[in-house]
This record gives C-alpha cells, structure tokens and sequence, in this order.
C-alpha cells in the first residue's frame, strides 16, 4: 500500500524525470495576488507566469501545492465532515508546461502516471472534456484506446476551469475513477453524478487565456498546461478504501482523536471526528503560514474553520480544549514534507489552545441565545433565520447543528431567511476583504511604497543600527500600534536586516525601544521579506511593551548567523565559478539557498558529477580561499556589469544601479576568479570563508543537478565527524587510520580463503567416516547402497563427496541428497560394475520427481538433478529404495 508521503513524491518524481523542476509549496497566503484569499489551487504562484509578466529559468514544473477551500470562489467547509472526499486544506499536486508542451503530452503524460505507475485498472476510469473539445476528445481516444462511451462532453463551468473572477483560465478535461457499484452515485453528466461512486481524480486544464475583470479574455502568451490531482482523493484509490478519511494519514489523525475524546469514530460520531480531523489541518496550515484568527478577511475564515472543529469536539463530550493536543500527532505526520508545521508548532499549538478556551465561553452563550429565542416558540414554531444565521455566523453554529437543536424542541427553521442572511454576509465579506485583509497586500505595499520610499538597507557593513517605524501591516492592513503577544510586518526608514533575495534567507535578530511615556519594548525579528521590490518588511512579534508608529528603535541582526550566511553566500560564488571551470561554461545557476547554516546551488548539468570533478572543484574554492584577497564591490549600471563580465542571472530583476562582486584571483589567468551582480551580503576578504566541503551532490530534476555544502567551522565538524568515523575504525582494527583501508583488505581476503577453508570442512564432515564405520551400508536385492541427506551442501559438493562414498562402497549405489537454502539437489553415483543392473540417471529422476521437481539428467554411473523443497529430501531417498526393490 502507498501512503500519502509516497504518492507524494512518486507523483513529483515522475514529472521531475520528465524535464519539469520541482518547485516547493507556495505559502497559503497568496503571496502577489491581491484577488484571493487563499492558494486554492496548485497554479496559483504561477499565475503570473502564465500571463507572461513573471519569467523563470524553466518552462515545465511540477508541485504538491498546499491548497485551502475555505471561503471565496472555491468554498468548501460546510460539505466538510459529511461526504467522503470534502476538505478544507488538502494538497493539489500538478504539473505544469509554460508554453512548453500542450495537450498531447499532458494527456500521454497522465495516462501512463495513473495507468502504469499507479496501476489503476483502465476499466475503472473515464474521461470528460469541454463540450467542443473534439482534439481531446481524440486524443483519448488515440492515446488512452478509450471507446467513445467513456468520454463524456460536458457543457459549462464544470469543463471550464478558472482560477477566479479573473486570471488564467480554459476548457479543461477530468479522469474519473469508479469507486464500484457498491457505492450510489453516477458517473458525469448523468442524473446521479453528485453520488460518491465516481470520483474526479485529475484535471487536466488547457490554459488558454486571460479573464478580464471586465469580462473579457484575452489570450495568453502561449497555450500552457496546469493540472491538479488531488493527493487525498487518489491515495484513497490506491490505498483501495471508499474515502479520504480512511486513507493512512486520516487514519492516524481520527485516532489521536478518538484517544483524545475517548470516544469511537463510529456512526453519529464519525463526522465530528472527520471534521477535527480536516480542520486540524487547515488551521495548523495557516496558522503556520502566519494567518491568526480575527473577525475580518483571511482571520476571520480561520476563526470559523477552527470554532467547527471545537464546536464538535464539544459535541464528543471533550470537557477540556482538544485541538491542541492533536498538534504533535499532525506534525509528526507531515512535518517532513513541510518544515514549516515543525517551526511553528509551538505557536501553532498555543493559538488553538486559547482560541478553544475563548469560544467555550461563546458556545455556552450560544446555546443561551438558542435558549432565549426557543422559549416563546410553541410545539411546530418556527426559529428566525436571524437568530439561525446569528447563531451559525457569531457562534460557529452550522445550520444542521441549530437545526436538530430545534428539531429536539419541536419547531423547525426558517432557512430562507438563513440563506437571505448569507448571502448578505457573503457580500459584505468579499467587500470586506477587497479592502482591507491581507488580499490587498501587492497594492498595500506599492501604496505604502509611493508614501514612504524604499527602505535604506544598511546592513552591507554592520548588523546593529537604529530605525525609525514607519509603516506596521497587521492582516493585511495598516495599523498604528502593536502589542505584546502580537505579530506584524513592520517598516523602518532604515534597517541593517537583509530582506530575503537572490536566494539568501532574510535576517532574524532582536529590537528594542523606549516608548514616549519611558517603557521599555522588545520584539523578536523572524524573518525580513522584500516587498514592492524595496520595501523591507519585518516580521516581529513583540515580546513586551507596545510598538508605535514613531518610535525609534534598535536594530540587531543576529551577528553570528549574518556572519555565517555571508560565507555561505559567497563560497556559493566561488562554486558557481569552479562549476563552471571545471564542468564547462554551459553550466547555469538554476537556484540557489545560503543562509546561516549551509549553502544550496542548483546548476544545469546532464550528468552527475563524478567524485574526481567534485574534488577538483573543492581544492580550486580552497586555494581561492587561501588567496584571502579583498572581495570588492562596485556599484554601477546593469549593461556596464555585463559587459565587465558579471554573471548576471535571467529571471532576476535587476534596478538602475547593480552592486557587482569581485571574489579572487584565477588560479590560471590575470584575470578575476569570480564576477556576479548580487545585492548579498559577502565577506570581507575570501580567507574569511576558512573552508569549503561539498557534502552532497544530487540530481533535482533532468539536466538539473544540486550541490550542498558548508563553510568555516561547520565544514570543519564535518570533516571531524568523517575522520571520526576512520579513528573509530582504526582503533577496532588496532592500527593507524591510514592503514585501515590495508586492513580491510587483507581481511576481505582471508574471509574469502575462510569461505572456501568452510566449505571443504563441510565436505568433509559430511563425508563423515568415509574412512571409518559410521557410514551406513544397506542392502537392497543385493545392492549396496549408501543413501545419506546432508545438509549445508550443495549440488558441486555432492559431487565430491559421492566420489568418496563411490570408493567407499566398493560396488554399488551412492545417493545423496544435499540441502540448500530450502531447496535440494541429488546426486546419484553407480559402481562401474554395476552399471548393467542400475542405471544413475533412473535414479536421480525418481527421487527428483518424489521431490516435487522436473526431472534430472547424466550418465548411467553418474547423475545429478534438483527439486525445489529441500524438505522432501527423504521422500527422494526413498524412491531410490523402492526402485532399487524393483
Ligand atoms: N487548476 C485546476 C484545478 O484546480 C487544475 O482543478
């Protein structure tokens, strides 16, 4: 059975192998695009890259996206718990083609995933296409060898995919699975298809063109591929279970619950447990992804996706919060594949538990409201579709909840006026969040960007400064003040932290201030992200005291990591040289990660880089290092850099003035080791970096290769541990570690003299006394026979061993029956003299049929054969008596 984590990255690594890069998860909150609320599909970060305006250093790539449908375009909360296959966070893996490839190989490349590789039966799946879409229609036919009965047009939105009001959108074609007849439901287009039987595993969407907000489309740049499988839904078809939530990551997250309630995951209780179970999820997902939940925009979602969870685990007669205390068992689960759920766990688990303590307090008033608007009701009174909606919308009441309270009393509710209700709500929340929340936060940012100017980084030469805030972005929106407890993005006039770019991490460190009336202030920097191309933006949560637009502050990045990452960053510079001298100048940066602890380079190369290339790119960064020159910065235009020779990277945007980096001398030529246009920071002379190890070298992708390595004094414990591991060795051998690879020489060698000393002993002993009496002689119609199983021998043993017993026997037969590894071989030998009256080969094949084997085969004095069951070996003995009797 496959789980969740493997179907994960079988899927990516069978599109990696096919040419796409594997590109990480984007955050939940969409990071450039003020028209959703939340990544609710695997294309969503590359939107604009459909569109044209982003470039990237490939055309084709492939993600397992975290998605959630939660609110917005695509809303799926209220199925939640009820069906077998809703979610409000789930994973969309996908595989994309940017104008590269279209229809054919999205097809051809889908089919053979799910047919071959994943093995689904072809008798259990269909296809639909956009109702016109006759060259899919065909190529299902041609490529899948579908008849026309198992591909279905439809009409509508249901074949037509887009991301939203607007962006890239097109006709789009889904594969189906069947589930069997044992579940109701048809299959698309019927009257039955909202039953669970046929369930919608992949869909392929033609990316075609543009939505306006006007209305209109216009085309994209060029026809493009984006496709989203749902990991939940086809782990539950390979993993041959009905729903998702018997899959094997559900499975764990419904017993930590059941544990935790002390309660079973059966019949009225399974939808509480599936809903804790999903919503667990979501939560903890974006809550990491630094949404918190509040009364407005993305907040406000959250709030309502975690007080359902808590609403049912009150339901199960949880007397104290529970969703904290699920946290361990979720990131246990999927903290590998997605670090940020370790990072945050704490505060994950911190904002659950005081989110639950809270709306305990409003589920009590909740049933009080109910309480109060029931009491005046009569037997067949109907409750107001305002105190329903107040009860769903304030409360975390969904309607079934209030109406089966209301069915115990005996009246029932008006859910038009519920919908009415909604509806309102619904519009009043889109409006809502078009205007504040974190959706306007590309045009926050440039409007914030217009009044304040970019920020003044100063970080080149110092990690310690002072700033003044200017600007603190809360959600999305612009606030004045910041408390103790809280978490935002702040602005200062000038800062010494780095933002993240060119593939160096962003700052972390502390601050500090005096606020006017004289209190003390300080706040953790977790992080520091660019906005509107200059804006850095700090993450701080505040630890004490209140940050106010205003105050004066002090900055200090944390030196020691800044220290490291600078030589992280530039031995990246030194390796992308070295890679290029010794590998060749087809060698491109495909991506790069340097932050305090190690460095990651991503370079276009065909084949994997032997260990000779690997060390000569070493020793040349070394001797670089040894040089200890002055690293130097220029300032000056982009054109002029290139034209010294600055590796300049495509896809970066670069402003009007660049810094340019000079790193060394050639080793063979008067010229620089290395130039590159890079805004990171750097070492001061190269002997700063002390040392480079490569520890890893990998293959990311086709033609993409990936080099990891440390600097300074990690490179050194590596190096510690390594030769550790040979002074270990050396003192078991007792030698010196020099002459422990001698060591294991010579012993591999006297264990191959040994082996071969074992298995003349084992002949020996079987042929036991040979010389003396223990061997047995029996007598069968005259013949002497010695018949013997030996164990441990196989069928060229036994041939020395019958030559003895030949001699042994004077005159007569030897058969043995030798036992390895479960299975026998018999060899049957005849005394010259007696070979008129016995024949060998009879022999052999008599006792190798009584073994269950085919046949065996030699002369009338000699002959061998084999059976498969070593245990029969006496069964074969026997039948050699009984024909000798004859
Ligand atoms: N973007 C498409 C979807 O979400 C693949 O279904």
């Amino acid at each position: 059975m496959s789980s969740l984590k493997q179907i994960r990255s079988s899927f990516l690594d069978y599109f990696a192998a096919d040419g796409h890069a594997k590109v990480q998860s984007a955050p939940l909150v969409p990071q450039n695009d003020p028209t959703l609320l939340f990544v609710n599909a695997g294309m969503v970060p590359f939107k604009n890259v459909f569109t044209g305006q982003e470039k990237r250093p490939y055309t084709r790539a492939t993600s397992a996206q975290k998605c959630v449908r939660a609110g917005g375009k695509h809303n799926d909360l209220d199925n939640v718990g009820y069906t077998a296959r809703h979610h409000t966070f789930f994973e969309m893996m996908g595989n994309f083609s940017f104008g590269d490839y279209f229809k054919e190989h999205a097809i051809e490349a889908a089919w053979n995933l799910i047919t071959k590789d994943f093995g689904i039966p072809k008798d259990r799946l269909m296809v639909t296409t956009y109702i016109d879409d006759d060259e899919a229609v065909e190529l299902w036919k041609k490529i899948a060898g579908l008849p026309e009965s198992r591909i279905t047009r439809i009409a509508g939105s249901d074949n037509f995919w887009s991301m939203g009001d607007t962006g890239p959108c097109g006709p789009c074609t889904e594969i189906f699975y069947d589930h069997g007849d044992h579940i109701w439901g048809g299959p698309p287009g019927t009257p039955d298809e909202d039953g669970d039987r046929w369930v919608e595993i992949w869909n392929l969407v033609f990316m075609q063109f543009d939505q306006q907000a006007d209305g209109s489309r216009s085309l994209l740049p060029r026809p493009s591929i984006d496709t989203g499988m749902g990991l939940e839904r086809v782990a539950a078809v390979l993993q041959g279970v009905h729903s998702n939530y018997e899959t094997d990551l559900f499975r764990t997250l419904i017993a930590a619950s059941e544990h935790a309630t002390n309660t079973s995951a059966e019949g009225d209780r399974a939808p509480s447990h599936r809903v804790i179970a999903d919503h667990l999820r979501s939560s903890s997902f974006l809550i990491a992804d630094g949404v918190t939940p509040s009364n407005e925009g993305r907040g406000y979602v959250l709030r309502r996706i975690m007080r359902r969870a808590m609403r049912h685990a009150h339901l199960l007669g949880a007397a104290d919060p529970l969703m904290h205390r699920l946290v361990p068992t979720l990131v246990a689960e999927m903290g590998e594949a997605y670090p940020e759920l370790r990072r945050a766990e704490a505060f994950i688990t911190d904002t659950l538990k005081q989110e639950e303590i809270r709306f305990r307090t409003t589920l009590g008033r909740g049933m009080g409201l109910l309480e109060d608007a029931s009491k005046d009701l009569g037997e067949g009174g109907v409750l107001s579709g305002q105190t329903a909606f107040t009860l769903y919308d304030t409360y975390g009441f969904p309607l079934d909840l209030t109406q089966d309270e209301a069915r115990r009393r005996g009246f029932s509710v008006d859910t038009d006026a519920f919908d009415v209700a909604m509806n309102e709500q619904r519009s009043r929340s889109r409006e809502h969040w078009t205007g504040s929340g974190q959706t306007a936060s590309t045009a926050e940012w440039l409007a914030l960007r217009d009044r304040l100017g970019a920020t003044e980084f100063t970080g080149y030469d110092t990690t310690d400064g002072t700033g003044e805030v200017i600007a603190i972005v809360q959600d999305g929106a612009s606030v004045d003040t910041l408390e103790s407890g809280q978490t935002a993005e702040v602005l200062f006039d000038k800062t010494p932290f780095y933002g993240e770019g060119g593939g160096q991490a962003g700052d972390r460190g502390e601050i500090e201030w005096t606020d006017a009336s004289g209190r003390q202030g300080a706040g953790t920097v977790l992080d520091v992200q660019k906005h509107a191309q200059d804006l850095f933006a700090h993450k701080i949560a505040v630890t004490s005291g209140t940050l106010a637009i205003g105050a004066t502050v002090k900055l200090r990045v944390d030196a020691d990591a800044r220290l490291t990452t600078r030589a992280n960053h530039s031995a990246a510079h030194l390796l992308h040289a070295a890679l290029k001298n010794v590998l060749g100048p087809h060698v491109a940066q495909k991506g790069q990660m340097v932050d305090a602890d190690r460095l990651r380079f991503d370079f276009s190369h065909n084949a994997p880089v032997t260990e000779d290339e690997l060390a000569r790119m070493e020793d040349e960064v070394n001797a670089v290092i040894r040089q200890n020159l002055p690293a130097a910065t220029e300032l000056m235009a982009p054109e002029k850099a290139i034209e010294a020779g600055a590796v300049a990277l495509f896809g970066e945007k670069y402003g009007d003035e660049v810094r340019v980096l000079t790193l060394g001398h050639a080793l063979n030529a008067d010229k620089p080791y290395s130039v590159e246009l890079c805004g990171g920071t750097h070492v001061a002379r190269t002997g700063d970096i002390a040392l480079f190890r490569i520890t890893a070298e990998t293959g990311i992708a086709a033609g993409v290769r990936r080099i990891e390595a440390l600097t300074g004094e990690a490179a050194r414990q590596h190096l510690l541990a390594q030769a550790g591991v040979a002074k270990g060795l050396a003192q078991t051998f007792k030698v010196q570690p020099l002459d422990v690879p001698a060591r294991v020489e010579a012993l591999t060698t006297d264990r191959k003299a040994l082996e071969k000393q074992v298995a003349e002993l084992k002949k020996q002993l079987a042929l036991g006394g040979a010389e003396g009496a223990a061997v047995v002689v029996e007598e069968i119609n005259g013949i002497k026979l010695i018949a013997r199983v030996l164990d441990g021998v196989d069928g060229k043993g036994l041939r020395g061993v019958a030559e003895g017993f030949r001699t042994h026997v004077g005159s007569g037969v030897v058969a043995l029956v030798g036992v390895t590894d479960g299975k026998a071989a018999i060899t049957v030998a005849v005394t010259s003299d007696m070979t008129d009256r016995v024949n060998a080969a009879n022999l052999a094949r008599a006792a190798v049929i009584a073994m269950g084997g085919q046949g065996a085969g030699g002369k009338p004095d000699f002959a061998q054969g084999g059976a498969p069951d070593g245990s029969r070996a006496e069964d074969g003995l026997a039948a050699i008596r009984t024909a000798l009797e004859g």
